[in-house]
């Protein structure tokens, strides 16, 4: 007995030593807890608080900063959840979180000079399953301070599939033509895309429950596969900032379920009644999907007219805010992977070039700078 209890005392000692970070911390180290106003949240979260849907974030501007060390809990995805990390707007970088202590990368250039200084760090997840990041505490250095981060005036809604999710690309939703329009708009961007969900309330692709429901709900369809929060609860929409503009990108799994054309446009009208509810006057933006490329230079065309349809039904309704993105021929055989048909990174970066002209000739320009600088 006397035996086994000090060889527990000598693996604990062991443990402290080799891992001073989590329980030693350096002296004069601020510890700023999860519910800390300063924490600018975005994207879906429970009060614990974990994230659910890819693009989940949080933003912070600091002064003084010289590192940031991340304290998540149990329910952050295992082994890891991969998260991109951008210092001061410049491009993420990948890193992968676990349970427990995460010293993050701060570059030497970014950190504080004599205490003046001020840093804007942003954090999301970039994965379209393992997303959930429990925060516990954030440490800053002694001396750093949290001041407020104002957002940008620009709010972007992305709500899709696949498509928008970045599925297959390296950096996940990072890779991403909403988040490279999100990024050179200077905008505050959320995004609730699932890939492989069709927009018709059925399973499709390991998605339990289809985006006509999901979106309105704080998880995204990964509850299902999730042990200790298996079931989903109502998203309270006050705690976004409202959209300024909202893109809707789905279909393509409801074509290759089946569901016919008169169907989809009847599920996307129930949809659309439902989002004018919370966003009544916001621009809408309705894609058409650019098609499945084919490796023969042919294209997997799906619903050719429903988009269309919707929009114009709307229209005819007064809805005057609802506006039709063709993005027929965005895309080539050449812009995605061959495997999967889904656009590589150097894809996604077509895709938002050809929106952004299409934003510009509509009347929306890039902001010239973000809210909050560096
Ligand atoms: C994150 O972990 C996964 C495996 O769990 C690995 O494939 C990936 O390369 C890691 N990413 C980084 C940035 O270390
Ligand atoms: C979650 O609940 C559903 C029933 O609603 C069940 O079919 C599924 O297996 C559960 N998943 C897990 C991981 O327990
Ligand atoms: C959809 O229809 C095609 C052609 O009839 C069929 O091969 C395919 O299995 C169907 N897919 C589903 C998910 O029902």
């Amino acid at each position: 007995m006397l035996c086994s209890v000090s060889a527990l005392v000598l693996v604990f000692t062991s443990l402290v030593t080799a891992h001073p970070a989590a329980d030693a911390k350096p002296s004069g180290s601020v510890t700023i807890n999860h519910d800390d106003p300063l924490i600018f949240y975005h994207g879906r979260w429970t009060n614990e608080p974990s994230s659910w849907w890819d693009g989940t974030g949080i933003k912070l501007y600091v002064q003084g900063l010289t590192s940031l060390t991340l304290n998540v809990g149990e329910a952050t995805s295992a082994p890891v959840a991969p998260i991109g990390l951008s210092i001061d707007y410049s491009p993420y970088v990948s890193l992968n979180i676990s349970t427990g202590v995460n010293v993050l990368p701060i570059p030497a250039a970014t950190t504080s000079n004599g205490g003046k200084k001020t840093s804007v760090v942003r954090i999301l997840a970039e994965d379209g399953s393992n997303n959930r990041i429990q925060i516990d505490s954030l440490v800053l250095n002694a001396g750093a301070k949290l001041l407020p981060y104002e957002p940008s005036k620009l709010h972007f809604q992305f709500i899709g599939d696949s498509l928008t999710a970045g599925y297959m690309d390296p950096h996940g939703v990072v890779d991403s033509w909403a988040v490279l329009i999100g990024e050179s708009f200077k905008a505050e961007y959320n995004i609730n895309a699932m890939s492989g969900i069709c927009l018709t309330d059925q399973p499709c692709f390991g998605n339990a429950r289809g985006l006509s429901f999901q979106y309105f709900r704080t998880e995204d369809t990964e509850y299902y596969y999730t042990t200790d929060h298996n079931y989903t609860t109502p998203w309270n929409f006050k705690k976004d900032l409202t959209p300024t503009h909202i893109w809707i990108t789905i279909g393509a799994n409801d074509a290759s379920y089946n569901v016919t054309s008169s169907a989809f446009e009847e599920i996307y009208a129930t949809f659309l009644t439902n989002v004018r509810k919370l966003y009544p006057t916001q621009p809408i933006f309705i894609d058409k999907p650019w098609a499945w490329p084919h490796p023969d230079g042919t294209f997997g065309y799906f619903y050719p007219d429903a988009y269309k349809n919707v929009v114009a039904k709307r229209n005819a309704a007064g809805d005057k805010h609802i506006y039709l993105i063709d993005m027929t021929g965005w895309l080539d055989f050449s812009d995605v992977f061959p495997d999967n048909q889904h656009p590589t990174p150097e894809g996604h970066v077509k895709v938002a070039a050809q929106m952004t002209t299409w934003l510009e000739n509509w009347g929306l320009k890039p902001l010239a700078n973000w809210a909050t600088l560096p």
